[in-house]
């Protein structure tokens, strides 16, 4: 699914350069989930943020199923991840003045597939309520659909950021530090959506400075000063 080749990113303000990623080499197949760890400022969200096409790398190569994706400009790679991708962070980063469905329907935006065009708006809107009721489901917050985001707790936000991000059914998930928020019990939960997630067949790649977290992944990435330095397997 995922091919990098020598991936470069570096930052030149007042004359100052920083490289946040030098000569990255990945590959990550369907159905992996593979999380990153390293100390802080070591490039690992430079790199997500490359993965998920929001940050532009300065050099090198980034297949996404064979597609090039240096070909395409602003608009075609918004399409792009609206379509394939979806994305967790740290801080949940949910609309305070939309309520938790409204926010979860956010993740079905960009889709194409979506608006009812052949079927009749009608049922696209149906399907879009179908496709948001599961996903909250999934995740276990439906009973709080017509709540905002700040009648929620942290734990509960960050399911519904999940939900989110997993409503347009994406084919990657790119996770910066999901549980990087939370308390341990609620750490573990969002633990288990993911796990749960990746068992069900999504790929999944995640940021996190918890060791038992990155157990629960399949592959295990160490990067230091924007190099990867060690990918292994996790022993089963
Ligand atoms: N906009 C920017 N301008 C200049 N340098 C930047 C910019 N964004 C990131 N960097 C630098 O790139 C490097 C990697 O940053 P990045 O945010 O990827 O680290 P990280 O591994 O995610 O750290 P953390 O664990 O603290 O989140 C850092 O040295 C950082 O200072
Ligand atoms: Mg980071």
């Amino acid at each position: 699914m995922i091919h990098l080749e020598n991936i470069q990113r570096r930052y030149v303000s007042d004359e100052v350069e920083t490289t946040a990623l030098a000569d990255i080499d990945l590959h990550v197949e369907a159905g992996e989930f593979v999380a990153i760890m390293g100390p802080s400022g070591c490039g690992k969200s430079t790199l997500l943020n490359t993965l998920g096409t929001v940050d532009r790398p300065t050099g090198g190569k980034y297949l996404f199923d064979d597609r090039d994706l240096a070909a395409l400009d602003e608009k075609a790679l918004a399409q792009f991840r609206g379509a394939t991708l979806g994305f967790v962070f740290q801080s949940f980063n949910l609309i305070d003045e939309l309520t938790i469905e409204e926010n979860v329907a956010l993740g079905l935006a960009y889709r194409k597939d979506d608006g009812g065009k052949k079927s009749g708006a009608g049922k696209g809107i149906g399907d879009r309520r179908a496709r948001v009721a599961a996903a909250m489901d999934k995740v276990g917050i439906a009973h709080r659909a017509r709540h905002y985001p700040h009648q929620l707790s942290g734990g509960q936000q960050q399911r519904a950021a999940i939900a989110r991000a997993i409503v347009g059914a994406p084919k990657l998930i790119l996770a910066d530090e999901p549980t990087g928020n939370l308390d341990t019990a609620n750490g573990e939960q969002v633990m288990n959506i993911l796990a749960g997630l990746n068992d069900e067949g999504a790929t999944i790649i995640m940021v996190t400075h918890s060791p038992s977290h990155a157990d629960m992944a399949k592959r295990r990435i160490d990067m230091l000063d924007g190099r990867i330095v060690a990918s292994a397997a996790r022993a089963l």
